[in-house]
C-alpha cells in the first residue's frame, strides 16, 4: 500500500473557522475522513504544525520512506528558505498545494520557496486541491 502524508503549516488547524470566505467552512478533520474513505487503497497520514522547525523535522522523518508528500506550508511558503532546503534534502516526491489561488491574492503570496523543489503545484481549488494531489500519486 502506498504511503502518503499531508502536511499542513501554520493556521491551517483553524480551517473551517478561519476566514471561511477564502478557506471554506469545513474543518480539515471532516475533510480528511471523507478523503480517507474515498481512497482506501492508500495510507494517508496527516500532520499539522504552526512551528517551522517542526515542519522541517517531519519532512526529514517521512522524506526517505514515504511514497508522496502533500505539503501546504501556508504562510511559510512565502518565507521559508529552511523548508525549501529540507525538500531539496529529502527523496520523497512532494506536491505543493494551496486552498486559495495565491496568484490572485496579495503580491507577497506570489513568491514560493516550495515550488522550485516540488514535483508539481496545485492551487486554487479549495480543499479539492488536496484530493487532486492525492490523485497525482495514484
Ligand atoms: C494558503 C495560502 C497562503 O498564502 C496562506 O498564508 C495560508 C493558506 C492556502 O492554502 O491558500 O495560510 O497556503
Amino acid at each position: 500500500m502506498k504511503k502518503l502524508i499531508i502536511i499542513n503549516g501554520p493556521n491551517l488547524n483553524l480551517l473551517g473557522k478561519r476566514e471561511p470566505s477564502i478557506y471554506g467552512s469545513l474543518s480539515f478533520t471532516e475533510f480528511l475522513e471523507t478523503v480517507k474513505q474515498k481512497y482506501p487503497q492508500v495510507q494517508i497520514d496527516y500532520y499539522q504544525s504552526n512551528i517551522e522547525g517542526e515542519l522541517i523535522d517531519k519532512l526529514h522523518e517521512v522524506g526517505f520512506s514515504f511514497d508522496g508528500i502533500i505539503l501546504n506550508a501556508a504562510a511559510y511558503t512565502h518565507t521559508s528558505v529552511g523548508i525549501g532546503d529540507a525538500i531539496k534534502a529529502i527523496e520523497t516526491p512532494l506536491v505543493e498545494v494551496h486552498i486559495s489561488n495565491t496568484f490572485a491574492r496579495e503580491e507577497f503570496r506570489h513568491q514560493s520557496y516550495i515550488s522550485p523543489n516540488a514535483k508539481g503545484v496545485i492551487l486554487g481549488f479549495g480543499l479539492q486541491s488536496y484530493e487532486l494531489a492525492i490523485q497525482s500519486f495514484l
